[in-house]
């Protein structure tokens, strides 16, 4: 498929040639070994958005343009609740699924969830058991043919050892206080998300937070750790976030999976220890614990100046 999709081989060294200088030339020769080596969605991630650009342009019309569109409408529309052998998240792993099932019926599924369950099928019914009851959402304006190259594309992730979609991996082994007190620093801003994200305090709270600062626009997110039901949901939806106010944002300032992990780390805390009174006490003890004074320092300028600032800017509004 790939050999199709770059058949004009010489066409692609002349563009690389052509490309420079603005393009290193080793980074595109790798790039080039890879692409013959590997999936074509692979090669695109390691090569960054302007060598992707280049092997966008020169393959179109090609199969592995298909393969990559594929894989963005995979990434934007179903990881937040499928892996492809990453085990279960709110719907079935589907590495191998076309085992389980022949393909035109997964194409009718894909395209059209509700109407396979409307018409009583008792494969679906079976699925929509073992998901809790949860049916897969219709993803407008998805037509047929991409759901083949959907479908093309995980029986493709299913073959590797490891596909990009195996999702995170979190495992049930318990945070470090460190990987919570950093979340918190993402979560706040403290520091910026590494692709730009604005932070997620600009539009949530966090329970005792609330008072002090914390944007209304989004929920309150003390408990979603629990609402989403745990690591791995929570951690795959914000791979992709399904709202339509984040959704936008994140698509193309992507959370990184280590900041999502982090991310992760403290919202799970937070649903577990979120009692108003000791919040603080918490913090204090984590910063205690911390030992690195930089680190601590760090830290705490950025969430006591702004608890400084919201009581000021509640005092002023008269509030308190
Ligand atoms: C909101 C969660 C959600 C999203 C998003 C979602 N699915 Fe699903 N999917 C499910 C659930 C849940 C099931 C199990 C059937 C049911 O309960 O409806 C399922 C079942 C499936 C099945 C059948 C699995 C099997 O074992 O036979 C396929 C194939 C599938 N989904 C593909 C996709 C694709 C492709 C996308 C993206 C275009 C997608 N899904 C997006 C939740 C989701
Ligand atoms: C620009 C505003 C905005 C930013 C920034 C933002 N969110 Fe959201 N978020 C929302 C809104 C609005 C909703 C509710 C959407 C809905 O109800 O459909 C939401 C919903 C959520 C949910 C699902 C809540 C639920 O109960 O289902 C989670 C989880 C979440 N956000 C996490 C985050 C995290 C983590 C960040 C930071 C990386 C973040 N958000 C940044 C606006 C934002």
């Amino acid at each position: 498929m790939i050999r199709v999709a770059l058949g004009a081989r010489g066409a692609f060294d002349k563009a690389i040639d052509e490309c420079l200088p603005v393009f290193n030339q080793t980074t595109m020769r790798k790039v080039h070994e890879l692409v013959e080596k590997r999936a074509m969605s692979e090669a695109m991630r390691t090569a960054g958005r302007w060598g992707a650009m280049v092997l966008v342009l020169l393959a179109l019309g090609g199969s592995a343009v298909e393969a990559q569109e594929a894989a963005e409408l995979f990434r934007q529309n179903c990881i937040s609740c499928h892996t492809i052998g990453g085990g279960r998240l709110v719907g079935p792993d589907l590495k191998n699924v076309e085992e389980r099932q022949d393909r035109s019926w997964l194409v009718d599924f894909v395209v059209d969830p509700t109407a396979v369950l409307g018409r009583g099928d008792t494969y679906a019914l079976e699925l929509k058991d073992a998901s809790g009851g949860v049916v897969m959402p219709r993803i407008a304006g998805l037509t047929r043919k991409q759901a083949e190259s959907l479908l093309d594309l995980v029986m493709a992730e299913s073959l590797l050892e490891q596909s990009q979609f195996a999702g995170l991996g979190l495992g049930d082994e318990p945070f470090t206080a460190l990987d919570i007190a950093w979340g918190e620093v993402y979560f706040s801003g403290t520091r910026r998300l590494l692709n730009g994200g604005p932070p997620c305090l600009s539009c949530h709270t966090i329970g005792a937070m609330a008072g002090l600062r914390g944007g209304r626009i989004g929920p309150d997110l003390t408990r979603v750790y629990e609402r989403l039901q745990g690591r791995k949901n929570l951690a795959s939806w914000l791979q992709a976030p399904a709202t339509e106010i984040m959704r936008p944002i994140y698509l193309s300032k992507s959370i990184t999976s280590d900041e999502i992990k982090l991310l992760v780390a403290f919202l799970e805390d937070t649903a577990r220890n979120r009692a108003e009174d000791n919040y603080t006490a918490r913090l204090t003890m984590l910063l205690l614990g911390l030992g690195g004074a930089g680190f601590g320092f760090m830290l705490a300028d950025g969430v006591w100046r702004n608890r400084f600032r919201g009581v000021r800017r509640a005092l002023v509004r008269g509030e308190r």
